[in-house]
């Protein structure tokens, strides 16, 4: 079966910088060559769901009138993602500044830019409620986001990765099916001051499904009612994690999307991130559908 996916978020240019390190507070440090490249944690999700093959995925986003704007779409078409949705706008596309250490890891500040203005015009809309998933991250308003989750068909999943995480509405938990955070997301959603396990028993009296990424751990696929299914990582050597975490959800969406349940979904994802990290660049770095499947059986 193939499913249809709308990933509604923002798009960025990346302009980024090897290091050393990252720059501690007032301090000044050098770094590599410059770097311009198309990403932002929504087009980066879209460009990984069309990558991973099976599902259609459509893009909801809004971008500038500018070079950035161009390279952003180059790239969504590039992989197949349908752009009737981007809305134009009178301000910059937005961009984010980052740094990234030898070890891979990366430090990103965004300025919103377009991201900012993102509306669900009839088009959004339109996208929203042909899709069987809707996949939603947090650097875009939240108002956008309610009102897709307002939009979607009752059938539809809503899968959020709350990054960067945020306090949110209860009219958005409600709506949320699989919540996808990161290990310290996972710890700024939950009761305050606890590990990872307590805040995934308080998420899960409000989300039936969390879904916690833990890098070269893996992921944790939490269910209420179920047993906590532990999926392993690939052993990689990391270049760069920018975009790892969306190439999981991307993956993640797309397999829900064509009616895989969820541990086999995450399955796919951990593999597609693990692979990322080992590319530079966010949506250059993200694999195929066969580079997954042939990696899939590596795992254990
Ligand atoms: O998750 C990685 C992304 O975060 C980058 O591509 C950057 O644009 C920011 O949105």
């Amino acid at each position: 079966m193939t499913g249809r996916v709308a990933v509604i978020g923002s798009a960025n240019v990346d302009l980024v910088v090897d290091v050393d390190r990252h720059p501690g507070p007032g301090e000044t440090v050098l770094g590599g060559d410059l770097r311009r490249s198309p990403g932002g944690k929504g087009a980066n999700q879209a460009v990984a769901a069309a990558r991973a093959g099976g599902a259609a995925t459509v893009f909801v986003g809004a971008l500038g009138r500018d070079d950035a704007a161009e390279l952003l779409l180059e790239s969504l078409h590039g992989a197949g993602v349908a752009t009737e949705a981007v809305g134009r706008v009178d301000v910059p596309t937005g961009t984010a500044l980052i740094t990234v250490t030898p070890d891979g890891e990366n430090s990103i500040v965004v300025a919103a830019g377009a991201n900012a203005r993102l509306a669900l015009t009839p088009a959004a809309a339109a996208a929203v409620a042909g899709a069987d998933v809707v996949l939603a991250q947090l650097e875009v308003p939240l108002e956008v986001v309610l009102a897709a989750a307002a939009a979607r068909r009752a059938a539809c999943l809503l899968v959020l990765n709350a990054a960067p995480s945020r306090p949110l509405p209860d009219e958005l938990w409600d709506a949320v099916d699989v919540l996808v955070v990161n290990e310290h997301e996972a710890i700024d959603l939950g009761p305050g001051g606890g590990d990872v396990d307590t805040a995934v028993e308080h998420l899960l009296a409000t989300v039936p499904t969390v879904v916690v990424t833990m890098g070269a751990l893996g992921a944790l696929v939490a269910r209420r009612g179920l047993p906590v299914v532990h999926v392993p990582s690939l052993d990689v050597d990391p270049v760069d994690s920018t975009g790892a975490g969306d190439t999981f959800c991307g993956v993640l969406a797309a397999r829900l999307a064509d009616g895989v349940e969820v541990v086999a979904a995450a399955r796919a994802a951990v593999v597609a991130g693990a692979l990322a990290v080992t590319r530079r660049g966010a949506q250059s770095g993200i694999p195929t559908a066969a580079e997954v499947l042939a990696a899939l059986g590596r795992l254990a």
